[in-house]
């Protein structure tokens, strides 16, 4: 099995991968508080069927990779993030069923129809191109799969506020969205049955998790 595919180039050509190389190895203790709270919301809204294949996109270290494998044993995962030590992290945590590519949401080493899933947690601030990348989450989605997206909602003024804070003084931050914007960009891009809920996890981090279908 392949486990890294190495379409991202180099790990010092872009702030994201800077930025993720920097952070790999305190990620999961940093920000576990977060990155739990978001996992649990995100699964709670995931429908998982015997045998489905599930794609993360910007899966970092592995966490939701590792929890869907505990849940559903019989699923085939993958998980592409562009940042190589955060996948190396991953890679020690999952086993070798699961699939790592090392890639970009915007370009994805799959084939068309690959996936029953396409996930994503926590990674969508950082896209440059939103509306490709949805469109690659559409490419590599089966017939009727569904796309399930956690990411911070601009619609909580918390949120603004570091997304405005972010731009200034990150440079691998790009831009947060509001619930409209999102379901804007998931119907421009060609998905059906949108539905976004939205919910704080801490006085800080107010969150949003969208579901979207490809058309049957
Ligand atoms: C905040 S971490 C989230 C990791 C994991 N999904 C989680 O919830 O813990 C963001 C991850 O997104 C990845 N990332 C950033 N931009 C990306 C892009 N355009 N395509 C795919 N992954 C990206 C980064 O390398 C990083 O590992």
């Amino acid at each position: 099995m392949n486990r890294r595919h190495n379409a991202a180039g180099s790990d010092h050509e872009c702030p994201v991968q800077k930025e993720y190389s920097r952070l790999a190895p305190k990620y999961d203790d940093k920000w576990s508080f977060y990155v739990q709270a978001t996992l649990r919301q995100t699964l709670a809204r995931i429908e998982v069927g015997s045998g489905q294949s599930v794609l993360d996109i910007g899966c970092g270290t592995g966490a939701l990779l590792e929890a869907l494998e505990k849940q559903y044993p019989d699923i085939t995962l993958a998980g592409v993030d562009p940042t190589r030590k955060m996948l190396d992290v991953a890679g020690e945590r999952l086993s070798n069923k699961v699939r790592l590519e090392r890639s970009w949401a915007e370009s994805l080493p799959f084939e068309a129809e690959a996936f029953d899933i396409v996930v994503s947690c926590n990674m969508f601030h950082y896209i440059r191109q939103p509306n490709a990348a949805l469109q690659e989450a559409l490419r590599v989605l089966k017939p009727a799969g569904r796309l399930v997206i956690t990411d911070w909602c601009d619609d909580y003024l918390t949120c603004r506020i570091c997304d405005l804070f972010l731009r200034v003084f990150n440079k691998a931050h790009f831009k947060t969205y509001r619930k409209n914007e999102c379901v804007g960009l998931l119907s421009s891009s060609g998905f059906d049955h949108i539905t976004i809920d939205s919910y704080k996890i801490s006085w800080l981090w107010g969150m949003m998790t969208a579901t979207a279908g490809k058309s049957p």
